[in-house]
């Protein structure tokens, strides 16, 4: 049975584009108060005006989550303005491809800062109010949702740094799910294959150009594709908790 997310609030980051703005859209329709994260502000005021038109509630926060203060910062205005936090998507996050010996190092801070620090800055922040949430939630059950990939699942030539950071977002989500599970929290990786979005648009033109040659003849999933799996996963009852789903295109090989 599927339920709602009414009397729920959710934090999404990376909600500017792609799957985190097809992700807050979402929930807001399943009811959830939500919370748009990220660093193009417009964006996330028009998307958050969107929302509202639609008679439900959003709040646009503009942050850079790579730092901790601003981390926090938006777990702090969430709770503060909606007056609690009991799902978390960690979605934001960058793929800059290329071999390891061939890639600027700059690329592979950029990747760590965000696909894990900044994640792990949210998830500090928030770990609390989904923890206090359990007890007073509407459902019995707050959601802690973390946006992997299938490149946490297997590395490939061209990957490794990325492979990296989405194979740690594995690990930690699967230590988490051990330390919180007996708490209500529930731990949730979705490791989609390729998405149509803007996540190619950072890569060096060489490297984007050989991207696009793999995936140009077939279809790939879309943002909304993603938001699904996620809705799913948190609209369960509270005695079920789905810890992961891997998505991929059905062309992909
Ligand atoms: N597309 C795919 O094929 C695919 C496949 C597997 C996994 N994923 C994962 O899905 C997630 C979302 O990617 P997407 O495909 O939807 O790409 P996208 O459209 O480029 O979205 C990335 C989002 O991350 C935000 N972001 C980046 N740096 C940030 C920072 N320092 N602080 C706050 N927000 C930041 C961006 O917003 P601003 O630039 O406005 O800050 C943007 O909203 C990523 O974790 C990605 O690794 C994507």
């Amino acid at each position: 049975m599927s339920e709602d997310l009414k009397g729920k609030v959710a934090l999404v980051t990376g909600a500017s584009s792609g799957i985190g703005e097809a992700t807050a859209r979402t929930l807001a329709a399943r009811g959830a108060k939500v919370a748009l994260v990220a660093r193009r502000v417009e964006r996330l005021e028009k998307i958050a005006s969107e929302i509202a038109a639609q008679g439900h509630t959003a709040l646009a926060i503009e942050a850079d989550i790579t730092d901790q203060q601003q981390a926090i910062g938006t777990v702090e205005r969430t709770v503060d303005d909606l007056g609690r936090l009991d799902i978390l998507v960690n979605n934001a996050g960058v793929m800059l491809l290329g071999s390891v010996a061939a890639s600027p190092t700059e690329e592979w801070d950029r990747m760590i800062d965000i696909n894990l620090k900044g994640l792990l800055y949210m998830t500090h922040a928030a770990t609390p109010h989904l923890l206090a949430g359990v007890e007073d939630s509407p459902r019995g059950a707050t959601d802690l949702v973390n946006i992997s990939s299938v490149a946490g699942r297997t590395a490939s030539a061209g990957a490794g740094v990325y492979n990296l950071t989405k194979f740690g977002v594995g690990a930690l989500s699967e230590a988490m799910r051990q330390e919180l599970s007996r708490k209500g929290v529930r731990i949730t990786i979705i490791e989609p294959g390729a998405v149509s979005t803007e996540l190619v648009d950072h890569l060096r033109p060489e490297v984007r150009e050989s991207v696009r040659e793999r995936f140009d003849d077939i279809k790939t999933l879309e943002a909304q594709d993603i938001a699904d799996a996620i809705e799913y996963a948190v609209t369960r009852p509270a005695h079920v908790s789905v810890n992961e789903i891997l998505i991929r295109p059905t062309a992909q090989r």
